[in-house]
C-alpha cells in the first residue's frame, strides 16, 4: 500500500475511526474502585495494597483505584488501624469519597480484613456517592472473639491488645481507643456487647433497626464475602460470611441464615439474599492469601 492510499484510507474512513477511537478514548466505562486496608497495614504498602492496586490497574485498563489512607501519613494510617475510633474513621472515609470528583457516578469497594466491615459501614451510612458492589475480603461482619495471631511484625502491640480485649473490651475508654475492641463480640456477654459496642453493634442493628442502614445497604448491586478456609488470624472464621457463635455459649456456630439478624431481617440481608445479591466465596488459604489467578477468576468479574 502506498502512503497516499493509506492516507486516503484513513481519511476516507474518518467518521468510522472517530467512532472507534471516540469510544475507546473519550469515555471511561470502568467503575472506580475504592480499597480499605486491614489491621497493621496501610494504603500504600507495596507488598499489600500497593501491589493489589497495581494488579487491578493492569487487569482493568483505565480504572481509577483509590486506596484509602486514614491520616496524614502512612505511619499514621497504620497506627490508626489499631487506635483510632472506627466511627470517626468511617466519617473520614465518607468525607474523602464525597469530595472525589472521580467517584461522583459511583464506585465499587473492596475491603481487606477489618476494612471489609468498615466499608460496609460506609455503604450503610454514606449513600453518596453510591457504592455499587461491596467486596469483603476476609472481613469480620459479626466481629471476632479471640485474636489468635496478628499479621506482620506487630506482635508486641498484638499481645497487649489481646490482653485488653480479654479483660475490658467493653470499657468505654477501650472502646473509644482500640479499634479491635470496636468489633469485639463476646457471645457469653451479648448484653454487654449490645449496649457497649460503639461500632459493630450499631452497624449490625443490635440496639434497634435503623431503616436508613437497611435501605442504603440494599441499594448495593452485590455484596460479595470472601472467606479464607485456612484462616489462622480471624476467630471465628465464619464471621467472614456473617456467621458467628450462637449467643450464650462459645462452641456452636450459626450461619447468617440461622441468625436473628437474618430471620428478622433487621439489616435487609435476607431480602438481598433472595434477590441474589449476596455472594459467598471461599479461598483455600490463610488470611488474605490468594493467588492472582484466584483473584482474576473470582473477584475481577465484579470490577469490570
Ligand atoms: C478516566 O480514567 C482515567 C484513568 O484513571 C482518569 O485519569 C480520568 O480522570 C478518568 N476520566 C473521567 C472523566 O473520569
Ligand atoms: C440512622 O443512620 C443514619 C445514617 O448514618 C443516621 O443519620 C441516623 O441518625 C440514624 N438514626 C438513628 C435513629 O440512629
Amino acid at each position: 500500500m502506498t502512503p497516499s492510499s493509506l492516507l486516503h484510507l484513513l481519511f476516507g474512513a474518518g467518521p468510522l475511526l472517530l467512532v472507534i477511537f471516540g469510544s475507546a478514548w473519550g469515555s471511561n466505562t470502568t467503575t472506580p474502585l475504592v480499597m480499605w486496608h486491614g489491621m497493621g497495614d496501610s494504603c500504600c504498602n507495596p507488598l499489600s495494597m500497593g501491589s493489589i492496586k497495581k494488579m487491578v490497574e493492569e487487569e482493568v485498563p483505565g480504572i481509577y483505584v483509590l486506596s484509602l489512607e486514614i491520616g496524614e501519613t502512612i505511619i499514621q494510617d497504620m497506627e490508626n488501624s489499631f487506635f483510632m475510633d472506627v466511627n470517626a474513621q468511617v466519617a473520614l472515609a465518607c468525607n474523602q469519597l464525597s469530595q472525589d470528583p472521580k467517584l461522583k457516578e459511583g464506585y465499587n469497594a473492596m475491603g481487606f480484613s477489618q476494612g471489609g466491615q468498615f466499608l460496609r459501614a460506609v455503604a450503610q451510612r454514606c449513600p453518596s456517592p453510591p457504592m455499587k458492589t461491596l467486596i469483603s475480603v476476609g472481613g469480620q461482619h459479626q466481629g471476632v472473639y479471640g485474636l489468635p495471631r496478628c499479621p506482620g511484625e506487630s506482635s508486641i502491640i498484638c499481645n497487649w491488645i489481646r490482653k485488653k480485649l480479654n479483660s475490658e473490651a467493653y470499657a468505654d475508654f477501650v472502646q473509644k481507643h482500640l479499634v479491635q475492641a470496636q468489633y469485639w463480640h463476646d457471645p457469653l456477654n451479648e448484653d454487654l456487647y449490645r449496649t457497649h459496642s460503639l461500632f459493630l453493634a450499631d452497624i449490625n442493628q443490635e440496639r434497634g433497626v435503623n431503616e436508613t442502614y437497611k435501605k442504603n445497604l440494599q441499594s448495593l448491586d452485590k455484596f460479595v464475602m470472601v472467606k479464607f478456609l485456612q484462616d489462622h488470624i480471624v476467630d471465628p472464621v465464619d464471621t467472614e460470611w456473617f456467621g458467628f457463635l450462637k449467643p450464650g455459649q462459645a462452641k456452636e456456630m450459626e450461619t447468617l441464615q440461622e441468625s436473628t439478624l437474618y430471620t428478622e431481617d433487621r439489616l435487609g440481608l435476607a431480602e438481598m439474599d433472595k434477590a441474589g445479591k449476596l455472594v459467598f466465596l471461599a479461598s483455600d488459604g490463610d488470611h488474605l492469601q490468594f493467588t492472582r489467578e484466584w483473584f482474576n477468576a473470582n473477584l475481577l468479574p465484579y470490577l469490570r
